[in-house]
């Protein structure tokens, strides 16, 4: 079980730039997770925190020869996208580092989003995207991102900015992503 390992180790693997996102995101986690009352474990919510990124500055190479030795299923297109790889290789490197599947899955889809994400999925989904060591979000969208009422409506906002702007540049919107966006749209 996760409750069991000290995350803080996690921080070795992380470059400073890296660090400094890691544990913003981290804070936000553990904000979520109080202002939502979502009572996920405050271990796994370190472990997501710390960990999401522990192959973000990985090599091309790497990822793709890590991705190949451990046969790790990739959605269609995905391995098109190398931004996308750190994501399924990070999740696997948690995995075998015995961190719990609610983990493994929070990373390997903190990238795309998917319906297997969890809470605390969404939850590291959201704090990803509002680190405020980001410059992409002006703060004004921050705020009233900040402000939606429930975990789920914050990721829905989300995934509607993300999917614009990547429809607006042409990308690719994958299944695991717009599955997640009808579903949290229906409720
Ligand atoms: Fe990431
Ligand atoms: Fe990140």
């Amino acid at each position: 079980m996760s409750g069991s390992i000290d995350s803080t180790a996690l921080e070795a693997y992380l470059t400073p730039r890296r660090l400094a996102h890691s544990l913003a995101v981290t804070e936000l986690c553990l904000h979520f997770n109080e202002r939502f009352r979502l009572d996920l474990a405050e271990a796994d919510l370190r472990a997501v925190g710390l960990g999401h990124d522990i192959a973000r500055s990985w090599s091309e190479e790497d990822l793709r020869s890590y991705i190949e030795t451990r046969k790790i299923a990739l959605h269609p297109g995905e391995e098109a996208v190398v931004d996308l790889l750190h994501a399924p290789v990070g999740a696997d490197l948690l995995r075998r580092m015995g961190y719990n599947e609610d983990v493994v899955r929070a990373v390997r889809y903190h990238t795309l989003g998917s319906l297997k994400m969890g809470k605390l999925g969404f939850v590291l989904f959201a704090s990803d995207y509002l680190d405020p060591n980001r410059t992409f979000l002006p703060e004004e969208d921050r705020a009233l991102l900040l402000a939606e009422p429930t975990i789920e409506d914050l990721v829905f906002r989300i995934l509607k900015r993300s999917v614009r702007y990547l429809a607006d540049e042409g990308k690719r919107i994958f299944e695991p992503t717009r599955e997640l966006l009808a579903a949290l749209g229906e409720r």
